[in-house]
């Protein structure tokens, strides 16, 4: 755990540079605005220790898997979200000097991330070989209003000194993927030009074929006016092109060089008009120029905070947590694109492949529902709709057959791209998990008519895979599921995860609502649906209704326990108190085979179920399951803490809740998994949303009314949020002394507060 981010309510703030937390603050001071991201780099050369990253979103590289040990269905590749072009490189000399982080006297070194505004300021002094000191400031962003754009605005101050400088401005396509198997490059230059202030690149990705066009311009001021320069050089070389310029720097006056960038992308522009509408692009941008191009910036970012700002009072460290969450949440996706997605490390890594997961269903969800219009959720559920024909493929691959569908476990366009075994075949659950996010959608918004429009194809195509995963046990007289992985990855390959066994009947059993729904709803809508997916109701839903009546549960009456898996208390029953810290993480101390045979739960499995279908539970039930098994969780994964906020906010367990609270809400920030510097943990930011709203708020919508249950953390004095809810705002404030709600736009409603029914307008 890292301690080195100063806490303040809006910015993110690193004093002072130390080069071993470089590459975590890279991450951590990563700017984005859905359509791309950049971590934290400097614009100047730097030849410590740096991950660099730039990213565009949706581009991806299928890097080839095979290996001695293949396994029928396997896919084909792993795909790598690409290691993008640099846009932001402005390199200095200054006599000759090149100005290097690494080899100079830094001092006075700052980096914010403001996040009201959305931009990344660094400042610092620096003291080059012969005793020259600099100021540099920068401050950068990408455009939330325009998303190809992206501007720096490179400040250079000479404090003692007047002489003859060299700046580089540029981009660069030659660049590299970290994860990249023998550094493999994945771009090939496709067409380049630069001329006096534009320099442009368009880069093809290997195999895929994506073109994306990068370009610059750039404009520079001294003191205030236009500078002069004594040369600009062209600098050319392979998917590589920028200007050299020579320019005096003065003695305490101040050179401004502003860079506009253009970033398009071939899922947006024809490939034959990237160069034309680049050069449209950085027109606009330089006409608009830098403080323009802001102020939209930071206007969008004002209406965002609008909708999904949480305040904290009392707790500083807290309000800082939450607040970084939710930026780097809203910069990731701003769902105005159906083709994309949530990616575990969003544009601040290349770790996970930057690929769809169960994380946007399971725990991304419900922060767009309540945070934005409906229509960014929507588009959540539509992406994979779309990917329903390759999830029919995928499981047909496996051998299932009739339009069953098998949602991939990691995907970039609906194929899978993740070959292990025991989770591309096993990891199943996650087909239930789309099926749950239709559920959660529809019971938020109301928005019933996409079940017709959309969702009742999908949930056929689940419930069939799950009709055909489910075996009868002749033994048993019921049905059971063998050879899964639940959510506890720390287990494979076991029997009757009760997990999965219980989202595989709740899937089939929505089905059957959805089905009489869409029937009532629409009559013809369904003829269609009936004839698109070849749906034999009868017999399809008669086997349905009997997989619902007879499944398998694996369960201790005695303890009043759900069990996580057949077998599961034959383990040798031992707590996390029981382990040594030097045995944590265990993922990077036991040996694999170690903690399979462990009771360790690397995040909530059955407690998963209990937080999706706590209406079919009554409390002692989920008390005494709690009480199990999260004295056995090490919560290793970054998604589990927040499931058992919510349950343990539920259960009244108050210090419990806010312990755990404490390990998401600034995981990042304090790096406590030691591994931010591989990119941030995007999608388990979405559950310490959850933790907030649904565990300490109580928040849950039932009867198309919104529930609150709501305490304040005794760490806290009070917090308060905005929802969006069914074409309304509604402001909520929880202090100790109870909760004020305001509907801020809107018509009247009732919600419900601890039972009892509230009439807000
Ligand atoms: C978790 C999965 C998750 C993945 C990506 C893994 O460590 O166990 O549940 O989908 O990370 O976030």
């Amino acid at each position: 755990m890292k301690n080195y981010i100063k806490h303040h309510e809006w910015n993110i703030i690193e004093e002072g540079f130390d080069p071993h937390v470089n590459q975590i603050s890279e991450s951590i001071f990563s700017i984005g605005n859905g359509r791309m991201g950049q971590r934290a780099n400097f614009e100047e050369e730097y030849s410590g220790e740096t991950l660099r990253g730039s990213y565009v979103a949706g581009v991806y590289y299928p890097d080839k898997t095979r290996v001695g040990w293949w396994k029928n269905g396997y896919p084909e590749y792993f795909a790598k979200v690409l290691n993008a072009p640099n846009w932001i490189g402005i390199h200095v000399s200054i006599d000759n000097q090149k100005l290097d982080l690494a080899k100079c006297k830094v001092e006075e070194f700052r980096r914010i991330l403001n996040m009201r505004s959305g931009y990344l300021l660094r400042s610092f002094v620096a003291t080059l070989g012969d005793g020259k000191k600099v100021k540099i400031e920068s401050k950068r962003f990408c455009s939330m209003a325009h998303g190809e754009i992206g501007a720096i605005r490179y400040s250079i101050t000479p404090i003692n000194f007047t002489a003859k400088a060299t700046l580089s401005i540029y981009v660069d396509a030659d660049v590299v993927n970290k994860d990249s198997n023998y550094d493999e490059k994945f771009w090939e230059e496709v067409y380049k030009e630069a001329s006096e202030g534009r320099a442009i690149v368009t880069a093809q990705t290997k195999k895929t074929f994506f073109h994306v066009t990068t370009g610059m311009t750039y404009t520079i001021e001294s003191a205030g006016k236009k500078a002069t320069f004594d040369r600009v050089n062209i600098e050319q070389r392979e998917k590589f092109a920028g200007n050299v310029i020579q320019l005096d720097l003065e003695q305490d006056k101040e050179t401004v060089v502003y860079k506009y960038a253009a970033i398009l992308s071939s899922e947006n522009h024809p490939k034959d008009k990237l160069v034309e509408n680049c050069k449209s692009v950085l027109d606009e941008a330089s006409s608009k120029g830098f403080d323009k191009l802001f102020e939209e910036h930071e206007k969008v970012w004002f209406h965002k905070w609008e909708e999904c700002d949480i305040t904290i009072e009392g707790d500083v460290a807290a309000q800082q947590g939450i607040r970084f969450n939710i930026f780097q949440l809203t910069q990731t996706y701003t769902g105005d694109d159906e083709r994309l997605n949530i990616g575990p490390k969003g544009f601040t890594g290349e770790k996970y492949g930057g690929s769809t997961y169960w994380d946007t269903e399971a725990y991304c969800l419900p922060f767009y529902l309540a945070t934005a219009e409906q229509q960014v959720a929507r588009n959540l559920l539509v992406y994979r709709y779309k990917h329903l024909p390759k999830a029919i493929e995928n499981a047909a691959k496996l051998g299932f057959t009739e339009g069953a569908a098998l949602y991939p476990m990691v995907t970039m366009n609906g194929e899978e791209c993740h070959n292990e075994w025991e989770i591309t075949f096993e990891e199943i659950h996650r087909n239930g998990a789309i099926a749950y996010a239709i559920f959660d959608y529809v019971r938020y918004t109301g928005d019933e008519k996409y079940l017709t429009e959309y969702g009742l194809e999908v949930l056929i195509g689940i419930s069939r895979f799950w009709a055909q995963r489910v075996n009868w046990s002749a033994r048993k007289n019921q049905y059971v599921m063998l050879g899964v992985t639940g959510p506890n990855e720390y287990e494979n390959n076991v029997n009757n995860n009760w997990y999965t066994n219980t989202i595989a009947t709740w899937t089939l059993k929505y089905t059957l609502e959805a089905v009489d729904f869409v029937k009532k709803d629409d009559s013809q809508a369904y003829q269609n649906i009936v004839k698109k997916t070849k749906l034999k109701e009868e017999e399809e839903t008669a086997k349905w209704r009997d997989i619902i009546d007879k499944m398998y549960y694996p369960e201790d009456k005695h303890q009043g326990v759900f069990l996580q898996q057949d077998g599961f208390l034959d383990k040798e029953l031992l707590t996390v108190k029981d382990l040594r810290p030097e045995d944590r993480p265990l993922n990077q101390k036991w040996s694999w085979d170690r903690i399979l045979r462990s009771c360790f739960i690397k995040q909530a499995d059955v407690l998963q179920g209990l937080y999706f279908f706590e209406d079919n539970f009554d409390q002692e039930t989920i008390r005494k399951n709690f009480d199990f098994y999260e004295p056995m969780t090490v919560h290793e994964s970054s998604l589990s803490p927040c499931v058992h906020v919510i349950l343990a906010s539920k259960l009244g367990y108050k210090q419990k809740a806010y312990e755990l609270y404490l390990r998401t809400a600034r995981l990042d920030l304090d790096d406590y998994n030691n591994d931010t510097e591989d990119g941030l943990h995007i999608t388990s930011m979405a559950g310490t949303w959850m933790s907030v709203i649904k565990g300490f708020g109580g928040l849950r919508v039932k009867d198309g009314r919104l529930h609150f249950n709501p305490y304040v953390p005794d760490q806290w004095k009070s917090y308060s949020f905005r929802l969006e809810f069914r074409g309304r705002v509604v402001k909520v404030k929880i202090t100790t002394d109870g909760i004020e709600t305001k509907l801020e736009s809107g018509s009247p409603m009732e919600i419900v507060v601890k039972d009892e029914v509230v009439k807000i307008s």
